[in-house]
């Protein structure tokens, strides 16, 4: 803290304390359990940090106060804020939408009224608490607006989002009525972080449908109002717990004799199963209950040999689909426990109930077999916790494909928690485990827990929030340019000796040829063949070509006159047009590079198995997804894929107009203009084309350059003309100009 303001804010719908004030004004607090209070801690005592949220009763208003070296700022909601804001659009809209439609969403406008209020209150208390440069780290659902309420108040500081739960794929997303609004909520921090990469893969899609946005891989680039371009990026840092804690918590003692002593309690059955939520639909408790029922009722597993304890906290009671939950499963609970149980012996121990640490410490400790069962969830951390306290190398956790920890979480027993039966065999696989084979998994998965832990994801997410990068300074318009700007600044450049030497340098499909379904089907515009023959004669002017196709197929396909420079694969490779054909620098790919083609090859094939329309593309360094054949759901499912694929191999995909190009190196159009332009000693480019891929050319140009964007969208270059056969006509009198 500086007198200017705090250097590190934190915004979460719940403070890290839960606190009440007694009538005579006195203050008391206790620590909320979780992970985030865990991992934030050590970084807000040490950067002087404020924490900003919801005082978590109605009407509950306190000054700031400190609670455990951390600054707390609560913020009043009215009964009618809440009933609106919290119950309503977050967890009847949001919630529901985000996890699937599990249940179904309800969507009223005023919910989504008191939803914009309510982030606006978030905002403008971050954003008074902020000091010059500050970071401010929003997180979850519940504040997707603030992002960019809080660049609009202070542009000066630097905006992190962390979305705990899923973002959902598109599909489901379109539903929501205010999807634009939240969509460039997110997008005023510099980094939207997820759980998971196909959580980010989902959200850049949405960018794409709902914005007019470019993208690069993970990268955004967002034009401001005034202009003024910045990057945001999308990516996954799976959140986690604090390991070495829940470890040596569980080594304690007393923790290790109270797990003997809850065994005792229930009976002392052979086989304890555990099962631990918030009592959430998204977390498949009564599909867990109804497996174990079944298995019950087969005799599969009997009572009192084994012994399910649920342990269901209570959480959004007042919430209609969580009080029909609690009915079911109370119901469900009863009937099973009704007809297998004896006196003294229940087959379930249901506890409505929350625990502090030390407690689930033991449970975990006492449990044979873990059952995360969630239909969908943004992580699980329970699963986390469960591995973290077996420091015995004992246990086994049967874990849902449909939690985020799946994705980490190798040594589990997976399951389908739709799939009862399914589900039911691989219960009474871990049931029936023996050590040997449980300590080779456990050490396994706590391999992966005790390494990545949830200090470690804070410090990931913030060196990343430093280093998002920016790019060049530039402007992007939106308006068309008036043809006659275009014609004006050809003629001009025509005559002007003094700028020369000059290079001529143009994309091609969308440029000179126009746009078809197959890249085989493309020509070049006959006024285009026209201008180029008569380019490339001129003295002191260079004509260059630069595609995303590999240099021998824009050789055959442009047909351009010999003297031709050729640049392929978005600027890999390059070529010249010679008397006798092509001349060409081949890429050289070392065998690392060469194995990553490959990958990306079989990951490509695989995004366009069984999908009309979509195919495959090799090249010398890349291989491309091509989309414009399919129908819309089809493009849809393949690109997501394909940028999925991408984010796990580590490598970023140039997603252009219904094609992702996934390449073995990382160079773009701008860097090889940049190149060409060094080797050519060239004064000025004059440089067109239609595509994103274009963008980066167009960002390394100066001033003194012409850039001509053909076709409508964002963009960075000066000049416009709405289609190839207008820019071909511009440029056949451009090269008439040239030779007079
Ligand atoms: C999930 C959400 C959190 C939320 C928690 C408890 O973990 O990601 O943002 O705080 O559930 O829900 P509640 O509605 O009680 O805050």
């Amino acid at each position: 803290m500086t007198d200017r303001g705090y250097d590190f804010v934190v915004v979460a719908n719940r403070l890290p304390v839960d606190f009440s004030v007694s009538e005579d004004g006195e203050i008391s607090w206790t620590r909320s359990p979780g992970g985030l209070v865990t991992a934030l801690g050590p970084v807000m005592q040490g950067a002087g940090g404020v924490w900003v949220g919801w005082s978590g009763a109605p009407d509950l208003e306190h000054e700031p106060f400190d609670a455990d070296g951390v600054r707390v700022v609560p913020i009043a909601l009215s009964a009618s804020d809440i009933e609106l804001y919290y119950e309503g659009f977050c967890n009847d809209t949001l919630w529901p939408l985000y996890h699937d439609v599990i249940q179904p969403p309800s969507y009223h406008r005023l919910w989504w009224d008191a939803y914009q209020r309510v982030n606006r209150r978030f905002a403008e208390e971050a954003a008074a608490q902020a000091a010059p440069g500050a970071i401010v780290w929003v997180h979850d659902y519940q504040l997707q607006l603030v992002p960019a309420l809080v660049r609009e108040l202070r542009p000066d500081v630097q905006i992190g989002f962390f979305n705990h739960i899923p973002f959902p794929p598109l599909e489901i997303f379109a539903q929501l009525p205010s999807r634009s609004q939240v969509v460039n909520g997110l997008l005023g921090a510099d980094l939207v972080g997820f759980q998971r990469a196909s959580d980010a893969a989902n959200f850049v899609r949405a960018v794409r449908r709902f914005t007019d946005l470019t993208t690069l891989g993970e990268v955004i680039t967002v034009t401001e109002a005034g202009g003024d371009r910045r990057h945001v990026r999308a990516a996954a840092f799976p959140i986690s717990i604090d390991s070495g804690h829940f470890d040596s918590l569980a080594r304690s003692p007393e923790v290790i004799a109270r797990s003997r002593e809850i065994r005792a309690e229930i009976g002392s059955p052979d086989v304890m199963m555990l099962g631990v939520d918030r009592l959430d639909y998204t977390k498949g408790i009564l599909h867990r209950i109804k497996a174990f029922g079944e298995l019950l009722q087969e005799g599969r597993l009997a009572v009192p040999k084994v012994t399910l304890v649920q342990v269901a906290s209570p959480s959004r009671e007042t919430v209609g689909t969580y009080m029909q939950l609690r009915e079911d499963v109370e119901l469900l609970v009863g009937r099973i426990n009704g007809e297998y149980g004896h006196l003294g012996c229940q087959p379930i121990r249901y506890l409505h109930h929350s625990y502090p640490p030390e407690e689930m410490a033991a449970l975990y400790l006492a449990a044979d077999v873990m059952l995360v069962t969630a239909l969908r969830d943004g992580m699980n951390l329970v699963a986390k916790e469960y591995v973290a306290a077996r420091w015995d190398m004992r246990g086994v956790l049967v874990l849902s494909e449909f939690t985020g920890a799946a994705d980490e979480l190798a040594g589990s027993v997976f399951v389908n928690p739709h799939d009862i039966d399914g589900m039911k065999d691989r219960i009474v696989f871990a049931v029936e485990m023996d050590y040997r084979e449980q300590r080779r998994r456990m050490r396994r998965l706590r391999r992966r827990v005790m390494l990545d832990d949830v200090q470690k994801w804070s410090q990931s997410f913030l060196a990343v929030l430093s280093a998002v990068p920016q790019p060049p300074a530039g402007r992007m318009t939106a308006g068309p340019g008036p043809i006659d700007e275009l014609r004006t600044a050809l003629a001009g450049l025509a005559q002007d000796k003094a700028r020369r030497p000059l290079l001529v340098a143009l994309d091609f499909d969308g440029t000179l040829a126009p746009l078809v379904d197959g890249p085989d089907d493309s020509g070049m515009l006959p006024s285009a063949a026209e201008a180029l023959d008569l380019i490339v004669g001129v003295p002191d002017v260079m004509l260059a070509l630069v595609s995303g196709r590999s240099v021998v197929d824009l050789h055959r396909r442009a047909g351009a006159p010999v003297g031709t420079v050729l640049i392929g694969s978005h600027g890999a490779e390059c070529g010249r047009v010679g008397p006798d054909g092509l001349e060409l620098d081949p890429i050289r790919l070392d065998p690392e590079q060469t194995d990553l083609l490959t990958r990306i090859g079989a990951g490509l094939t695989a995004a366009a198995r069984g999908r009309d329309g979509v195919w495959v593309q090799h090249k010398p360094a890349a291989v491309v997804l091509h989309t414009r054949m399919a129908g819309a759901v089809e493009a849809e499912a393949a690109t997501a894929q394909a940028l999925t694929l991408a984010t796990s191999l580590g490598v970023d995909a140039l997603h252009g107009k219904d094609v992702v190009e996934i390449s073995v190196l990382g160079v773009t159009k701008g860097d090889a203009l940049v190149r060409l332009r060094d080797e050519l000693g060239a004064r000025v480019v004059l440089y067109a084309g239609d595509d994103t891929t274009d963008e980066y050319a167009f960002a390394e140009l100066a001033a003194t350059d012409l850039s001509v964007k053909v076709g409508a969208g964002e963009t960075a270059a000066r000049l416009r003309t709405g289609d190839p056969r207008s820019f071909c006509q511009e440029l056949a009198a451009f090269a008439g100009a040239l030779i007079r």
